[in-house]
């Protein structure tokens, strides 16, 4: 673990800041406002790369040592980022060959950001370049907390170098033609390839691209760009700089990296997380992006970014009321995370994020959203001692793993799939929500991690599997373990292509059975099964062949067959739905499945109230985030003291709906909530 999340200082609190957007006597200000909040912690440069090389090979980096001089005095450490996600307007003009190329051909240019060609030697010059010249500078300040190296890499080129990087790529993974051709089934279409050269990255076309062609650009472009953070990394590194160094990632509705392996890259992972909703399951969003994060990191992670103030929906962005905020910034220490970090420290009063939330609002500081960023700022302090992290064992106890797997995205994305209503990232977030809302705890596991710690383990639909993770995942039965696999799990193979014989065809041995038919329902048709569960977007004719039927069609042109399956090896059981539960009917399977399996509730009494309970272990013992999401006060009663009031719990603490409490647990302690 990194010095960073050892948390020996406490938790880092601030954000993005970008002074080379205003005046000096703003800085003034700024400096006095941090003070009062409590920030320590800023993220400076991210895109500062126009101002800090004005013309090629030429740095002007007074401006920035004024800032860190700045923040110095004021006692504020600073992560500094490499701004290589937004090249300036003179790099276009003297390499137009590295901006990047859309699919349908169009190359974009600057006048936004985010625009280069990962895979164009001067971009990846550029960056090297720019990177060296701050880690020789700043890399030894004794303020410098951290590198954060680009800014969530995700520029996708479809362009000449592109291309050219693909084949490469492509050569040492294939080695020849003739395996590349068999790998890509490409006797289909007349694709069949006979000269290196002729394979592009997947464009524009007439009509479906090739899957397995898709899924390997998308493997491609997650190591090139992991390839061009490990060459910055490199400079930081050869410059004498060892302070710790991170990327941030991005969890959106789409997915560029394969996080495990970028994961073991960083000293510390750190990821940006923006609500997806204004509604109640924002909360179960932050716990999902959390538990990710943490499994990803292996353990304590940074929160880079999140939006004070606002929560953006499509086309309006909606008000992040102050204790919504406070109770999102301890949902996400609660699970892991080392920091309260937000984009960004002021909001500006141009361009094109000019109405993005911030800690400082347009209004300024005589504001109740400041107001709650100095509390905030209390609250961090307060509950310092909880950023020490336990000398060994998981920071939270979970016994439940949801695999995780970039290659499950990307294969559920490629065309023309029986329905493509059906989304991986709906069906991971759909399992996550089903335990959130029961109140227990779980991790994500990697394909072929260690997973003989979990009672349970989860596999969403994962339609393509490769022969190790179906060895993987036996292994797991077979040792005892209880796996229940998602529909559409096990069809194909790494490449996409089917087995044959039956579905799911790579699992059928362990799950035995023998799948005959794929039937999509119409969007918006339920049916349900004989447990009265409900059923929506997908069923299957499945036979059973060494399983036993757990519950069966009650409806429909399936009505008497089975529907859900469960094969018992020695103590273990693999369980296979064959169609999509419906989510009120997913959190009742989740919650007799756990019930069978003695996986019990963080706290039993708090489910059901609206009241989010997360035991997080720190080196001093453990410790209850209580985050009231509901609306009725509760009161919970256990031996234990609220840091955040200094109060003992041993009488009851009352908590109103939005309120929080972190509460040290005294050992033994057993814990009540009722509803007041
Ligand atoms: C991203 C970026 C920030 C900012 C925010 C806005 O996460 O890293 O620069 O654009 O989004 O939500």
């Amino acid at each position: 673990m990194s010095e960073i999340a050892s948390g020996t200082a406490g938790f880092l609190f601030g954000g993005d800041y970008n002074p080379e957007q205003w005046p000096r006597e703003v800085w003034t200000e700024d400096m006095e406002l941090m003070r009062r909040a409590g920030v320590n912690t800023t993220t400076i440069g991210v895109f500062s790369w126009a101002v800090l090389e004005p013309r090629e090979g030429e740095f002007d980096a007074a401006w920035l040592d004024e800032v860190i001089a700045t923040l110095d005095e004021a006692g504020i450490s600073f992560f500094l980022a490499t701004p290589t996600a937004s090249p300036p307007p003179w790099f276009t003009r003297v390499y137009p060959d590295a901006m990047p190329v859309r699919p349908d051909g169009t190359r974009v240019v600057h006048g936004s950001r985010d625009t280069y060609a990962i895979s164009a030697p001067a971009y990846r010059a550029a960056c090297r370049r720019v990177a060296r010249f701050l880690a020789e500078r700043y890399g030894q300040h004794p303020r410098l907390r951290g590198w954060h190296v680009h800014n969530e890499y995700g520029t996708i080129d479809h362009g000449p170098h592109a291309a050219a990087a693909f084949r490469r790529w492509l050569q040492a993974k294939y080695g020849d033609l003739s395996t590349l051709n068999d790998a890509w089934y490409t006797a289909f279409w007349s694709q069949h390839y006979s000269d290196w050269e002729d394979i592009l990255p997947p464009r524009q076309t007439q009509y479906l691209a090739n899957p397995a062609q898709v899924v390997d650009f998308k493997r491609f472009c997650s190591d090139e760009m992991l390839a061009a953070y490990d060459e910055q990394v490199a400079e930081i590194r050869a410059a004498g700089s060892t302070a710790q160094v991170t990327t941030n990632f991005m969890l959106p509705t789409w997915n560029h990296l394969d996080q495990w392996d970028w994961a073991e890259h960083q000293d510390v992972v750190s990821i940006d997380h923006y609500l997806d909703t204004s509604g109640p399951d924002g909360e179960a969003h932050v716990a999902y992006a959390s538990d990710l994060t943490r499994s990803w990191a292996g353990g304590a992670w940074l929160l880079m970014e999140q939006n004070a103030t606002g929560i953006r929906e499509t086309d309006r962005t909606f008000v992040k009321d102050s204790d919504r905020m406070i109770r999102n910034s301890l949902g996400y220490i609660a699970r892991g995370s080392q920091s309260s970090l937000f984009f960004q420290w002021r909001a500006g009063a141009a361009g094109a994020e000019s109405w993005h939330g911030a800690l400082v609002p347009h209004t300024g500081p005589q504001s109740r959203s400041f107001d709650a960023v100095v509390r905030l700022g209390a609250m961090l302090a307060q509950i310092a001692e909880v950023a020490e992290l336990p000398a060994e064992g998981p920071l939270i106890e979970a016994q439940i793993g949801i695999v995780w797997d970039a290659n499950g995205w990307w294969s559920l994305d490629t065309p023309h799939l029986p329905n493509e209503e059906l989304s991986y990232a709906a069906e991971v977030r759909a399992t996550h929500r089903s335990l959130w809302r029961a109140g227990i705890a779980c991790d994500f596991v990697r394909p072929r991690a260690d997973a003989t710690g979990y009672r349970i383990l989860a596999v969403p639909s994962m339609f393509a599997l490769d022969d190790a993770t179906v060895s993987w995942l036996t292994a797991y039965v077979e040792a005892g373990g209880h796996l229940v696999v998602g529909h559409f799990t096990g069809v194909a193979d790494e490449n996409q292509r089917v087995v044959l014989g039956g579905y799911p065809g790579r699992l059928r041995d362990l799950l035995g059975v023998r799948v005959e038919e794929i039937r999509p329902l119409a969007a918006g048709r339920t049916h349900t099964l004989t447990d009265g569960a409900e059923i929506e977007q997908w069923t299957e004719r499945m036979h059973l062949e060494t399983a036993d039927e757990v519950a069966a069609y009650a409806d429909g042109d399936l009505a008497g067959l089975p529907a859900i399956a469960r094969r018992r090896v020695g103590g273990g059981t693999a369980t296979y739905l064959s169609a999509r539960l419906v989510q009120k009917s997913r959190d009742a399977f989740w919650t007799t499945l756990c019930q069978a399996h003695g996986v019990t509730p963080t706290l039993p009494d708090a489910v059901g109230t609206g009241l989010e309970v997360v035991r997080r272990r720190a080196a001093r013992g453990d410790y209850l985030f209580c985050l009231h999401h509901g609306n009725e006060a509760v009161r919970i009663a256990g031996t234990g003291e609220d840091l955040l009031t200094g109060r003992t719990t041993d009488r009851g603490l009352l908590l109103t709906p939005g309120e929080v409490a972190v509460i040290r647990e005294r050992p033994g302690a057993t814990w009540h909530v009722t509803a007041v």
